[in-house]
């Protein structure tokens, strides 16, 4: 057996995958240019600090070792970040993806497991949202991610790529023993923002908008536990290693909560009544967000254990106030 290539797998998720993926004795490269994650995230396999969009770091890479699959991270993440910087986020997470691509097809590698985002399909028009929905992104961030499944289906088509393309929806928590969890700074997510500002990291919080068409105004996400959806990655490894062919799944729980449900609960799993403030809507922020996950479910047998969202804030909380100070 080869091994299991790791792009991004120093950063938040794919160090919670590297995890998932050494426990299960996996033998693990992580390929990562360290731009958001850590070397200290990486517990299990070795770490090669490179850029997916250096061919030729790739080609020394797969040139060395023998590599069976690939499950692909390394992006840039950050919405509203994308919607300034549009070429910024098409060359790293577009341009950098096909340069992976072309390295793979090149050295035979046909399998390839890809971080998609629930942001593909922009503004849904039916909630819970399924795979078979149209991918309308409504920022750049979300419309590289629908080019690179674009990509991929048309590989898969032509008999180079077998793919399984996973769309996150919120994706929060921290390993529940607290050795790894987000380790960005200016992460902005809500849950991070809800446990640090409850740690005292921030001054307060901000919520973007209360004038969304929902029940309390604020914008509804699915929230799931990294742990799920490591496992996830896991079942979806083993699939494409026993041939199945090429699919897309989402991943989430598929049960929305509002901003303001998520802030009374991190209020309540911290014992901290944290302050928070009303800020204008973000721009590239759809009013609702969940999944319908039920694919995931029958095609790959995925049994979330960590459906809870005061269990999943825990985790973060733990993660920041014990673990992340050690580091
Ligand atoms: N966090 C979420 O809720 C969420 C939701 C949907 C999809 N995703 C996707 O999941 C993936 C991982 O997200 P994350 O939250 O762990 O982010 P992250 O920033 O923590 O991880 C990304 C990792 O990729 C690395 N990286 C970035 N560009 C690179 C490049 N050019 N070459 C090599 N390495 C590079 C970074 O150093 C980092 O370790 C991303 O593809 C993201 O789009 C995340």
């Amino acid at each position: 057996m080869g091994k299991i290539l790791v792009t991004g797998g120093a950063g938040y998720i794919g160090s919670h995958v590297v995890k998932a993926l050494g426990e299960k004795g996996y033998d693990i490269l992580v390929y990562d240019n360290l731009s958001t994650g850590h070397e200290w995230a990486v517990l299990h396999g070795d770490l090669v600090v490179g850029d997916i969009r250096d061919r030729g770091r790739l080609d020394q890479v797969l040139d060395k070792y023998e590599v069976d699959a690939v499950m692909h991270f390394a992006a840039h993440i950050v919405v509203p970040e994308s919607v300034q910087e549009p070429l910024k986020y098409y060359m790293n997470n577009v341009g950098g993806s096909l340069t992976l691509l072309q390295a793979l097809q090149e050295h035979g590698v046909d399998k390839f497991i890809f971080s998609s985002s629930a942001a593909v399909y922009g503004i849904p028009e039916e909630i819970p949202v399924r795979e078979s929905a149209p991918l309308q992104a409504i920022n750049p961030y979300g419309e590289t991610k629908a080019m690179v499944e674009k990509v991929l289906e048309d590989m898969a088509y032509a008999g180079s790529m077998n793919y399984v393309a996973l769309r996150y929806f919120n994706v929060a928590g921290a390993d529940p023993e607290g050795r790894i969890g987000e380790g960005k700074e200016d992460a902005t997510h809500l849950i991070t923002m809800c446990v640090r500002t409850a740690a005292g990291l921030r001054p307060e919080m901000s919520i973007f908008g209360d004038d969304y068409p929902t029940s309390d105004g604020t914008c509804v996400r699915d929230y799931i536990h990294v742990e799920d959806l490591a496992e996830a990655h896991i079942l979806a490894l083993q699939y494409l290693l026993q041939n199945g062919e090429s699919q897309v799944f989402n991943c989430g729980y598929g049960r929305g909560f509002s901003v303001l449900e998520v802030v009374e609960a991190a209020r309540k799993a911290t014992g901290v009544d944290f302050p928070v403030r009303m800020a204008p809507r973000r721009e590239g922020d759809p009013p609702a967000l969940v999944a319908d996950s039920s694919k995931l479910q029958s095609h790959l047998g995925w049994r979330p254990q960590h459906d809870d969202l005061q269990h999943i804030i825990a985790t973060a909380w733990n993660w920041e106030t014990r673990g992340r100070t050690r580091e």
